[in-house]
């Protein structure tokens, strides 16, 4: 990803006088990149005479009043760090009338005019809801290593996510070959294969499995015993956590080909670890938006990437999105295999 020049013609046109502090957190599953997103938002409202409140654990925070000022210095050295600085959380008391009311009440009190709000589809809903029932203006950032989000092609830490889950698909491949044997690897997307797609293509897996395609045991494990035949001795297979237990389908298919079957199951390791570049310059593109939208008084809105141009739309339509390109990587990689 390059930076656009136009970016920086996106630049304020007018300043929203009425804006003094603006507040940010980061919610739901953490994701690599969200750390250089608070610190390009921080330095850029800074940039522009703004104060930041920091809120700690997301919406949690809000209703527990968890603040702390944010400055220069307080986001330095955060750019390469994984994680949050402001902790997160999936919040249920946000979702309730008194725990919006409480939120809003300890925003004005610590006279905050409007809020970055860093994560996926559920933090996006909150804080649309947040403005509609409480009139708290937001501006999302896509925070999530799943991808799918709609008005984004990219999330801040998906890139990530999918060179942490391939380092160790190279190693287990190592013991695959060495062994004989065929592994199933579970990676992370409960309701989205984008991750385990790209994975197995980088990957070079035989087969993958997402909770977007229905999928054909009875015909892998045909092609399987027939490859066995002719002497191929390993097989990746990835599957989305929410596609099926990797463990299950190590089992259908020792019990199908009689093939020594292992699984391992990434987890939440595909959350953590050092952003790549891709995530860090995504996040601090975005958080210098994010503080333009506000100041140009462009709230309600969510911001992205689409053709690796800044793409806008309105909060309310921010929305969960499915990964249009499944068959095509189907194709791909059972052409490769
Ligand atoms: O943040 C997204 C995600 O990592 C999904 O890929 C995964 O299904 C989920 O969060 C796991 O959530 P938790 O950390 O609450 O178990």
């Amino acid at each position: 990803m390059i930076f656009l020049a136009s970016d920086f013609s996106r630049q304020v046109s007018f300043y929203n006088m009425a804006i003094k502090k603006i507040g940010i957190l980061t919610s739901g599953g953490d994701s690599p990149g969200m750390n250089a997103a608070i610190r390009s938002v921080v330095r850029t409202a800074n940039f522009y005479g703004l104060k930041v409140d920091g809120i700690v654990r997301g919406y949690e925070g809000l209703i527990d009043e968890d603040f702390i000022a944010l400055g220069h210095r307080s986001v330095s050295g955060i750019i390469n760090r994984g994680g949050t600085i402001l902790k997160t959380a999936r919040s249920d008391r946000f979702r309730t009338e008194e725990g919006l009311k409480t939120a809003a009440e300890n925003l004005r009190k610590h006279k905050v005019d409007a809020l970055v709000v860093i994560g996926g589809d559920g933090s996006y809903r909150g804080a649309n809801e947040f403005f509609e029932k409480q009139g708290i203006p937001s501006v999302g950032l896509p925070g999530t290593i799943d991808n799918d989000l709609y008005g984004t092609d990219q999330t801040i830490g998906c890139q990530t996510a999918i060179n942490t889950a391939l380092e160790s698909i190279d190693k287990v491949r190592d013991t695959a070959h060495s062994m004989e044997r065929i592994y199933v690897i579970e990676v992370m997307g409960n309701r989205s294969g984008y991750i385990a797609l790209q994975v197995a293509i980088g990957a070079g897996a035989e087969e993958v499995i997402v909770p977007e395609q229905k999928f054909n045991y009875d015909r892998m494990c045909k092609n399987i015993v027939a490859g066995n035949k002719k002497g191929k001795v390993s097989w990746m297979i990835v599957i989305a956590e929410g596609a099926g237990k990797a463990a299950t389908v190590a089992e259908t298919i020792t019990t199908m080909t009689g093939l020594e079957t292992r699984y391992v199951v990434l987890g939440h390791v595909q959350r953590g670890g050092t952003p790549v570049g891709l995530d860090r310059v995504l996040a601090t593109r975005l958080g210098a938006e994010a503080v333009n939208l506000i100041l140009a008084g462009q709230i309600n809105k969510a911001v992205g990437v689409m053709q690796n141009e800044i793409n806008v739309i309105d909060l309310k339509d921010a929305r969960r999105s499915e990964f249009t390109h499944v068959a095509d990587c189907y194709k791909l990689i059972n052409m490769l295999t």
